[in-house]
C-alpha cells in the first residue's frame, strides 16, 4: 500500500517529509519530549495535536523520530496506522514498560517482544480467514540483540501478552499464570496493535520493553531504577535506528 496523500492526519499535523523513516515510540508523550531533548540533535517539533508530542532529529548524523502512542491497542493502531500509511514510516521501534509474568524474568530485565499475544479484538478485525499471530521484525529483533551484546545489557526474548486491562481479573493471579504457562515473558497493552499494522503496511516493527514490576511475585522498581532502565533502552533503540 503506498503512501496516502492526504496529510496532516486527524492526529498528526506534520507535513510530508517532517518525520523520519525510523521512529522511537514510547506510550508517554512527555518521554519522547525528554529524547528529543536529550539524545537528539537539532529536535524539530512535528505533532502537537492531543499533546502527542513528536519530534525529529539527528542521532550520531541518521535522521530518526520519536513520538508518544497513548496506551493500549487502539491508541497505537491510530497513530501507527498514520504514521505508516500517510507519512511513511518503515521502521518503528516501541519502547516501553511491563509486567513480568514468567518465573525466569526480574524486574529491571530488558525484553524483546518476538511475538504479542493478545486478549484485543485488534489483530480479528482485520478480518482474515483465522488467527493472526503478530510478530516483530527479524531484522530490527536481531539488530537490537547485536546491539544489546555490543553495549553489554542483559536481555531476553519472547512472547508478550498485549492486555486491554490494567486493573480487573484479565490481569489477576489466575490470568497471569496462565499466559506464564505457555512461555508469556510479560504484559504490555501496545505490541499486538504495533505488529498486526507493520504487518498489513509491509514494514518493520519492534517492541522493547524493560520490566517494572513482576506480577506474581510483587518485586518492583523504585522511580530511580525505572529512569535508569528507561536510559539503557533508549540508547539501544536509538543504536538500531
Ligand atoms: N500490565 C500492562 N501493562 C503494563 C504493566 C502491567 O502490569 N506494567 C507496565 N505496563
Amino acid at each position: 500500500m503506498g503512501v496516502k496523500e492526504n496529510v496532516p492526519t486527524p492526529h498528526i499535523e506534520a507535513k510530508r517529509g517532517e518525520i523520519a523513516e525510523t521512529i522511537l515510540l514510547p506510550g508517554d508523550p512527555l518521554r519522547a519530549q525528554f529524547i528529543a531533548e536529550h539524545f537528539l540533535r537539532e529536535p524539530v517539533l512535528f505533532n502537537r495535536v492531543r499533546g502527542m508530542l513528536g519530534y525529529t532529529g539527528l542521532y550520531q548524523g541518521k535522521r530518526v523520530s520519536v513520538m508518544g502512542t497513548g496506551m493500549g491497542c487502539p491508541s497505537m493502531g491510530i497513530y501507527s496506522y498514520e504514521l505508516i500509511h500517510f507519512y511513511g514510516v518503515r521502521n518503528l521501534i516501541r519502547i516501553g514498560t511491563a509486567g513480568a509474568v514468567s518465573p525466569d524474568v526480574h524486574v529491571r530485565d530488558l525484553v524483546f517482544g518476538m511475538g504479542a499475544c493478545t486478549n484485543s479484538s485488534y489483530p480479528s478485525l482485520m478480518q482474515l480467514p483465522g488467527s493472526f499471530a503478530p510478530i516483530c521484525s527479524y531484522r530490527l529483533l536481531r539488530r537490537a540483540a547485536d546491539a544489546a551484546d555490543r553495549m553489554g545489557l542483559a536481555y531476553r526474548v519472547g512472547n508478550l501478552l498485549s492486555s486491554e486491562m490494567f486493573y480487573g481479573p484479565a490481569e489477576g493471579a489466575d490470568s497471569v499464570r496462565k499466559w506464564a504457562s505457555v512461555g508469556v515473558l510479560a504484559i504490555e497493552m501496545e505490541a499486538a496493535a504495533l505488529y498486526t499494522n507493520a504487518a498489513a503496511g509491509g514494514v518493520d516493527a519492534l517492541t522493547i520493553l524493560t520490566v517494572s514490576d513482576h506480577l506474581l511475585t510483587g518485586e518492583t522498581t523504585s522511580s530511580a531504577e525505572r529512569e535508569s532502565g528507561f536510559t539503557d533502552m533508549m540508547r539501544l533503540a536509538l543504536e538500531i535506528a
